[in-house]
């Protein structure tokens, strides 16, 4: 089991965001797991490898790898593709989605991360705003084979244009390399999240400012989400992803 260091939790140092660099950027310990091994709801781990349970059998979203047991497919989660897989691998302490959970995910692209996103929420939603014409295309493909996928070519700057389609949501997503990146996490927050809930972002420090040491950068856009969230975790996602935070944040 990932073991939860949350503020819930009484083995939570508060300290995880003052975690030296040199053991951020160690490289991925090899996971002991000989068998599939669910390590938090509905995400399964073997080896070094994570995986879904892929709610659409039979179908592959990227070329991603599976492992078939009886009935069942699981899709590896591949952590090059997938900054939320990183930031797993590297010890996230919780994810907060489950089977029944309502998302919304800003920056789809062409769908991969939203792929297993909804592996894990078969039951709920996953609103998916994407603003680019051709990477809807690719993600309305994906949602073709899942019915809990909704594709919206919108632009997440302006959540007004997609309140309509939307219900409250349990954790608000978002990856949308942007200069503007919190204030477009915000923004939506602010529309959309239940009481009580959950955020996760990946920063990339070089769309906000390349000019910038990134360690500058990320204290900037802390002193921002201070202000609306508590910060539960954050991860430097090297070495597949240079120059990324991701923050697990829980509304204020
Ligand atoms: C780094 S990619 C996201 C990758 C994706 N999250 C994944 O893991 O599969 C960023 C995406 O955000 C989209 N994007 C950037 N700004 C946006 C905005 N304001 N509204 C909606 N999508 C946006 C881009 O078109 C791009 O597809």
């Amino acid at each position: 089991m990932i073991t939860l260091k949350t503020r819930e939790n009484p083995r939570f140092s508060g300290r995880s965001g003052t975690r030296s660099r040199a053991s951020e950027n160690r490289k991925f310990p090899r996971g002991k797991d000989k068998f599939l091994r669910e390590i938090s709801k509905g995400i399964f781990r073997k080896g070094r490898n994570l995986y879904t349970k892929s709610a659409a059998p039979g179908t592959r979203v990227y070329d991603e790898r599976i492992l078939k047991k009886g009935r069942s497919e699981f899709r590896e989660w591949d952590p090059r593709r997938s900054k939320l897989s990183v930031a797993i691998m590297k010890g996230l302490p919780k994810v907060p989605i489950n089977e029944d959970s309502v998302v919304l995910y800003l920056g789809a692209a062409n769908g991969t991360t939203v792929s297993h996103v909804a592996d894990i929420a078969f039951n709920g939603r996953v609103f998916a705003v994407e603003f680019s014409p051709r990477a809807i295309m690719d993600l309305i493909f994906v949602a073709k084979d899942r019915n809990n996928i909704i594709p919206i070519l919108e632009s997440a700057f302006h959540p007004k244009n997609y309140k309509g389609l939307l219900e409250p949501v349990d954790l608000v997503y978002q990856d949308v390399a942007q200069k503007n990146q919190a204030e477009i996490l915000i923004k939506n927050c602010k529309a959309f999240i239940k009481h009580g809930g959950y955020a996760m972002i990946a920063v990339k420090a070089r769309s906000i400012d390349v000019t910038k040491k990134p360690v500058i950068v990320f204290k900037e856009v802390e002193r921002k989400l201070r202000d609306e969230f508590h910060i539960i975790d954050k991860r430097r996602l090297e070495p597949f992803k240079k120059d990324h935070m991701f923050y697990l944040l829980k509304m204020k």
